[in-house]
């Protein structure tokens, strides 16, 4: 069976990629390959992250990998937070000022537009992909729900009434930015 290895400390993540791949590809955590580096995020778009995390692997440990990134786009600040939505108040990554800064920032703005973009950057022999997945929507005026993490409570997708947070899980993932762009990849290895 094909191995790849999905760059991502994160075993939510991994579980659920194991879950949609399972019996057709192997994918390997950065622990399964002794791989306990601390990877640099440095670039400035979301494409630069992923490719960064991706080359690591590929270049120092010989293995086909992909890896992911995510941000929260804001029209109205132009593109914020971004690339840097997991420490948009702070380096200590958390949730609540993070959406308590957002608000702050939206203040008084009747321009809400926004959306979550995923970019998945896979590397396999010596080809590089960048696949994406974008969900659309708009900040609500505060939070409302308790499920999900990180911006869920205040991000309601188009067509909907409810936010990602008074969503389920599966209804989440079924129209979600990680769930597009993981279904591209699934698609790529015609899964
Ligand atoms: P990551 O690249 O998946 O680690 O995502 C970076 C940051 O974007 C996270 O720390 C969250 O703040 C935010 N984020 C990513 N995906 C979601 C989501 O599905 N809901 C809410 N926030 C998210």
């Amino acid at each position: 069976m094909k191995k790849i290895v999905f760059a991502t400390n994160n075993l939510h993540k991994l579980e659920e990629l194991r879950k949609l791949t399972e019996g057709k590809i192997e994918i390997l955590s950065l622990k399964d390959i002794n791989c306990n580096d601390d990877i640099p995020e440095t670039a400035d778009t979301l494409e630069g992250n992923a490719l960064i995390k991706a080359r690591w692997v590929k270049e120092r440990y010989g293995y086909d990998c992909f890896a992911d990134d995510t941000g929260l786009e804001v029209d109205a600040l132009d593109g914020a937070p971004g690339v840097y939505s997991a420490r948009y108040a702070g380096d200590n990554h958390d949730s609540e000022a993070n959406m308590r800064l957002l608000l702050a920032n939206l203040e008084g703005k009747s321009d809400r537009r926004a959306r979550f973009r995923t970019v998945i950057a896979l590397i396999e022999g010596c080809e590089e992909h960048i696949m994406d997945g974008v969900v659309e929507g708009e900040i609500t005026l505060a939070p409302s729900g308790e499920n999900g993490f990180g911006y869920d409570p205040v991000f309601r997708p188009e067509g909907f009434e409810e936010t990602f947070a008074e969503m389920g899980a599966d209804q989440k993932n079924k129209i979600s930015h990680r769930g597009r762009a993981v279904a591209k990849l699934t698609d790529y290895f015609s899964l």
